[in-house]
């Protein structure tokens, strides 16, 4: 039991620490970065740029992991929601089914503007917009996250 107790709360901090970067992250490139670096000439701001994706595309790809691995074992291993009421346990499935949608699409997101595939080059180059909607989705997770963590 307390093993399990401490699993439960290094998933959470893993949890938690991991969604803070995945959108305290594209805030700063939205509006620190991105503005700022208008100021460089373009062979610099290509540097620049390849320099930072280089070195974020890491933690992307772990962040994803980790989501995925405390997401789940605290879904389905901690699962809460075997105690609620059907009609909680209804709506708390309903909510982390967008959840995992949302999540979804954020990690694709992520992956697409971090990567180098060529297929995706045409998102790399409407980065400011994919940045916008990374920035929207995180927000609404956040959003749904509170919500179910505060069911029933
Ligand atoms: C497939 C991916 C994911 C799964 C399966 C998942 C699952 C979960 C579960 C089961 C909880 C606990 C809810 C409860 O208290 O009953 C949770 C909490 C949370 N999740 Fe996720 N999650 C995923 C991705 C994300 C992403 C991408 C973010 C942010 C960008 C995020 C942010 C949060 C936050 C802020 C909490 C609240 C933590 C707390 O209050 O202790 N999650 N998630």
């Amino acid at each position: 039991m307390e093993v399990e107790y401490a699993l439960m709360l290094v998933a959470r901090w893993l949890h938690i620490i991991s969604a803070a970067l995945a959108i305290g992250v594209p805030i700063f490139m939205r509006f620190v970065l991105m503005p700022a670096r208008q100021q460089l000439d373009e062979p610099q701001r290509a540097v620049l740029h390849e320099a930072i994706m280089a070195r974020w595309r890491v933690f992307v790809y772990v962040m994803i992991v980790v989501f995925l691995a405390t997401g789940f074992w605290t879904f389905l291993g901690v699962a809460r929601w075997r105690s609620f009421e059907p009609d909680a346990r209804f709506r708390y499935h309903l909510l982390i089914g967008i959840k995992i949608l949302i999540a979804l699409g954020m990690f694709f997101i992520s992956s697409a503007l971090a990567g180098r595939s060529a297929a995706l080059a045409g998102m790399r180059r409407n980065a400011k917009l994919w940045v916008n909607v990374l920035v929207l989705l995180g927000l609404g997770i956040v959003v749904i996250s509170g919500i179910l963590r505060f069911m029933p």
